[in-house]
Formats: structure tokens, C-alpha cells, sequence
């Protein structure tokens, strides 16, 4: 007996499978298969001690001490530890038909648990609580989400990945590792040649926003007949971006190949270009880009030759998985290398830097041959979203200008989640900070709502306005100013409406540094002139609202 109890300790500590094949590591499980054979063996013993009573009671005994010994162990050891271990989680096959892993390395102590998450993506330190089987952990950059949230159900962790992904993490074999990379030198840093492109900020349309992971050929190729037919294209939005999820794999060559949906780039290229329009693409710098697809780690010069053979007119650089090999004192060098690469296929290339406003990209950014960096993370289509994006970039106003634009992310006009006020507010910044206009709707099915904000040529022209000036805002209680000098002398002045009520906005003459009383004002949403009056102009402006003038001393 006291041989099968030793034995059955050793099996605690391994993996076991059940008849499916489904294995079941972990020890509440095991406790329970330990339970039930101690419970067993506990009643073959008590027969035999009842058989041989006399001559074996010694024996019992200590066969008896033996087993308790073995269960008090068991629990001090197994219970606060369920956790413990490496979990892998198979993420959803992508569309080159890769199936990208991440390793979660855990280490419970009572209702304590540490441990990481590490995939081809990002690597992140975990830090939470366990209560009985449910637990929680959160990332050190982002303390209010937890990053993994959910339960140990038979042996498995079920769990939400940062509120939205639902994962299952089994136990990882030996064979369940993440691919090697190799650390390659960033080069010495030098100036990129200007392209001389995107005196103006880029204005276009992306397809990250709404379609994500669901666009091909046939959807780019409807998207650029509506950029045309719906008079985007006339209005100055010229490029059809493809954003993340393009790409294949490598062929033996290294040549990155599109995958299923986008049979023949170049085909859709000359397409987009049959229309008077022009085609981006999207890649990083790191191996892997934000949605696990291979991106231009090692492979800068090629890709770049690649997307100059496609006819690519605009390339969007994704830092992701970067952050994995680099530091952020590294950044320069690194966006260099493809600034570079781009430089030398000789064709002009928007380039669009997107590394959330990290390491102060707004100052280097012209020296890697950049024409745009984002300058925030990623928006979404709610008003705080919106709100957050465009006041956190008010420190790089001074660094914006003709072939250098700050980027607060592209437009969510059109996508359903904010009222069409909202929306207009949304166009007004973009317009006034200068920033690149890149709508992120489904430009086939605009409603007329939509089309006005979008197409409002006279808010476009804000935007486009030569001189490229990035307006800063003044707070007033719930209303923020927002004032942008234009080429022509004039001033664009934009009031919006933070608060939960309508408020009465008034500008004043005398901010706007005319040089002379106003001659010509003008409301861009009203598409009317409007009158100063002893040096102001008052209006009422609904909450989340925003007014919107254009005012000359000419
Ligand atoms: C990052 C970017 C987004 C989008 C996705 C694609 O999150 O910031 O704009 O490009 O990657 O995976």
C-alpha cells in the first residue's frame, strides 16, 4: 500500500490524458483521481486489516499515518497552485493559413498569481488574483482591464484576453514555443532625403477601422468605384489603403506573398489606379505585424522592392512586434531602415509611420523620410475615444507642417457610434489640427449625413490649407478654442462643446490675431456668412457640438 500511495504522488506531478486524448494537467483533477484511489485502496485496506486483523494492525497503522501524511502533503503542495505552469493559447488560423501561438507562463502562490504572456506580438509581465477557480491578471500597462480574465475548467484556462477575445489556454508541451528571432543591428543613424510628398496631409480612406481582418480584392476594388462615385475622390481623398491582413507568406526566395484574398496586387493596383487613385499598403518593422501577420523584419529592402513592382503609392509601418526586439531609443534607426529602403526603389511612396507617438517621433520623423506618424494609439468609434486621440497630440503642434503631419489616427465618421454632431465635431479637429483625413467607413453605403460631413468641402480646406498649422486648444470651462492660421491671411476658429448640455459659445475678434477688424466670417457647417458684432461672434452650440468659422480681415 504505502508502494501505490508514493506512486500515485509521482503521477500527481505529471501530465495525464484522459480517453479523448483532451489532456488534463493540473491538480484539482488530479486531486480528485488521488481522492478516489485513496478512498478505494482505503477500503481494500480496511478488508484486509479486518481479514488479518491481529497479525497486520501494526502494519495498518503505519499504512494508515503513511496516508495522511500523503494527503496533508498533497494539500499544502496542490491547493493555492492550481495555476502553476506554461499554457498555450492557439489563436484563430489567419488568412495565410498560419496559427499564431502565445505562451502564458503562470505561477500561483494562494490567491496570488504572476507570471507572462509572450507571443510573436508582444511580451507582457502579469500580475492578479486567484478566487477558488476564477482569476485575473493585469498588464502593467493597462491596470484597469485585466488582460486575461476567467476560470481553470477541467484542467484548461478559459479566459477573455482584454476584454474582448475569448481564449483557451491547455497545458504546453515542449514543442509549444514561440519561433526564434535573431537581434539585427539597427544602422547608424543619417537623414533620409526628403520624398518631397504629402505637402498637405494625406486625405484617402484606410480599411482597418471598419473591416479589419474582412477586406479583399473584390471589397478594395468597390470601395475605390464608390471613392469615385460618391465624389470622395473629387473632393481630394485619394488614397485606397489596404491596412493589415494582406499578406502570405515568404516563398523560398524570401519575397512576401499576398495571401488569398488579394490574388494578383498589382492587378488591383493598376484597378485603383485606372480611377484616378492611389493604393497603400501596410507593414511594420518587427517580424510579426499587429494581427500576426509576417511583416519586414530583415527583409526591409525586398518588401520595399515589392511594393514598388505592385505600383504601391503609400506604405503604413506598424511598430508591433518591434517592441519585442527594440527599445524605444531605437525607433529612429529602425523606421530609418525602411525610410531608406523605400528611397531607393525610386518611387514615391507616402511614408507613414505608426508607433503611437513613442520616442518623440514628431521631431525625427521628417529624418527618416516619414510624411505622417501617428501620434496616439489606436481610436475607436466613441466620442472619449475621439476626444482622448486629438488632445493628446497638442504637444507636437509645433513640429507639424507641408510634408510633416502629426497623426491622432483615422476618421470613425461614418461607423455608427456617434451622433452625426459628434461626427461633425470629429471632421472640425482633424481639420484643424492638420491631420491626415483617411476615412475609415464603408464609403459604399454613406448616409447623406455622412456624405455632408465627409465631403464638406469648405471644412476639407481647412485641413488642406497650405500654410499647415496644427491649432492648440484654450480651455473655458467645457468649451475648448481651437484657432489655426490659414495661408491666405485668414484664421480658422473651431469651438467645441465638451460638456452634457448646450452651451453658448462666443469668439472674440480679438483672439484670432487678424491684424484688422473682421471683414468676412463665415460658419463651415451652416455654410453661411455670419455677422461679428461689436468684435464677437456668439452662437449656441449643442453638447458634443462644435462651431465651426473661417474669419478674414479681407
Ligand atoms: C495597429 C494599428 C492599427 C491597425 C492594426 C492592424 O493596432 O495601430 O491602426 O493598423 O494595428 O493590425
Amino acid at each position: 500500500m504505502r508502494g501505490k500511495s508514493v506512486a500515485l504522488i509521482v503521477y500527481n506531478s505529471t501530465r495525464i490524458e484522459n480517453v479523448s486524448g483532451l489532456r488534463l494537467e493540473r491538480r484539482a483533477a488530479v486531486l480528485a483521481v488521488w481522492g478516489a484511489g485513496f478512498l478505494a485502496e482505503w477500503r481494500v485496506e480496511m478488508a484486509i486489516a479486518e481479514r488479518n486483523w491481529r497479525g497486520s494492525r501494526a502494519a495498518l497503522l503505519v499504512n494508515v499515518a503513511v496516508l495522511f501524511v500523503c494527503l496533508a502533503t498533497q494539500a499544502v503542495a496542490g491547493f493555492g497552485q492550481g495555476l502553476t505552469g506554461r499554457w498555450v493559447i492557439l489563436g484563430k488560423t489567419l488568412d495565410n493559413g498560419e496559427q499564431p501561438k502565445s505562451i502564458v507562463e503562470l505561477k500561483q502562490n494562494g490567491a496570488e498569481l504572476t507570471g507572462t504572456m509572450k507571443n510573436p506580438d508582444f511580451a507582457v509581465e502579469l500580475k492578479g488574483t486567484v478566487t477558488g477557480n476564477h482569476f485575473e491578471v493585469f498588464a502593467a500597462w493597462g491596470p484597469t482591464l485585466p488582460f486575461l480574465v476567467g476560470d481553470l475548467v477541467n484542467g484548461e484556462l478559459h479566459a477573455i484576453e482584454r476584454g474582448r477575445r475569448p481564449v483557451v489556454a491547455t497545458p504546453a508541451t515542449a514543442a509549444d514555443d514561440l519561433p526564434k528571432v535573431s537581434y539585427i543591428e539597427p544602422p547608424p543613424l543619417h537623414n533620409v532625403p526628403s520624398n518631397g510628398l504629402a505637402k498637405t496631409p494625406p486625405m484617402g480612406w484606410n480599411s482597418w477601422n471598419l473591416f479589419e481582418s474582412r477586406i479583399d480584392d473584390q471589397t478594395v476594388r468597390a470601395i475605390a468605384d464608390a471613392m469615385v462615385s460618391s465624389g470622395m475622390r473629387d473632393a481630394g481623398y485619394i488614397y485606397v489603403n489596404i491596412d493589415d491582413t494582406w499578406e502570405g507568406v515568404r516563398d523560398a526566395h524570401g519575397n512576401l506573398q499576398t495571401n488569398h484574398k488579394f490574388p494578383d496586387m498589382k492587378a488591383l493596383a493598376d484597378y485603383v489606379h485606372s480611377k484616378g487613385l492611389k493604393l497603400g499598403i501596410y507593414s511594420g518593422p518587427g517580424p510579426r505585424t499587429c494581427a500576426g501577420y509576417p511583416a519586414s523584419y530583415g527583409h526591409e529592402e525586398q518588401d520595399a522592392k515589392s511594393y514598388a513592382s505592385w505600383g504601391i503609392d503609400y506604405l503604413k509601418y506598424d511598430w508591433c512586434s518591434a517592441r519585442n526586439i527594440y527599445k524605444n531609443d531605437q525607433l529612429q534607426a529602425v523606421y530609418q531602415k525602411m525610410g531608406d529602403a523605400l528611397a531607393a526603389t525610386g518611387r514615391s511612396i507616402v511614408y507613414s509611420l505608426c508607433e503611437y507617438g513613442w520616442g518623440g517621433v514628431e521631431k525625427w520623423g521628417p529624418a527618416v523620410g516619414g510624411n505622417l506618424w501617428r501620434t496616439t494609439g489606436d481610436i475607436r468609434d466613441s466620442w472619449s475615444s475621439m476626444i482622448e486621440n486629438v488632445e493628446k497630440q497638442v504637444p507636437t503642434a509645433p513640429y507639424a507642417g507641408p510634408g510633416r503631419w502629426n497623426d491622432p489616427d483615422m476618421l470613425e465618421i461614418g461607423n455608427g457610434h456617434m451622433t452625426d454632431n459628434e461626427y461633425r465635431t470629429h471632421m472640425s479637429l482633424w481639420a484643424l489640427v492638420a491631420s491626415p483625413l483617411l476615412a475609415g467607413n464603408d464609403v459604399r453605403a454613406m448616409t447623406d449625413a455622412t456624405k455632408a460631413i465627409l465631403l464638406n468641402r469648405e471644412v476639407i480646406a481647412i485641413d488642406q490649407d497650405p500654410l499647415g498649422k496644427q491649432a492648440s486648444p484654450v480651455k473655458n470651462g467645457d468649451l475648448e478654442t481651437w484657432i489655426k492660421p490659414l495661408a491666405d491671411g485668414s484664421v480658422a476658429v473651431g469651438v467645441v462643446n465638451l460638456g452634457p448640455a448646450s452651451a453658448q459659445a462666443t469668439v472674440k475678434a480679438g483672439d484670432l490675431n487678424l491684424g484688422g477688424p473682421v471683414k468676412k466670417a463665415r460658419d463651415l457647417w451652416a455654410h453661411q456668412d455670419v455677422q461679428f458684432k461689436n468684435g464677437a461672434y456668439a452662437a449656441t452650440v449643442p453638447s458634443h457640438g462644435a462651431l465651426l468659422l473661417r474669419v478674414s480681415a479681407k
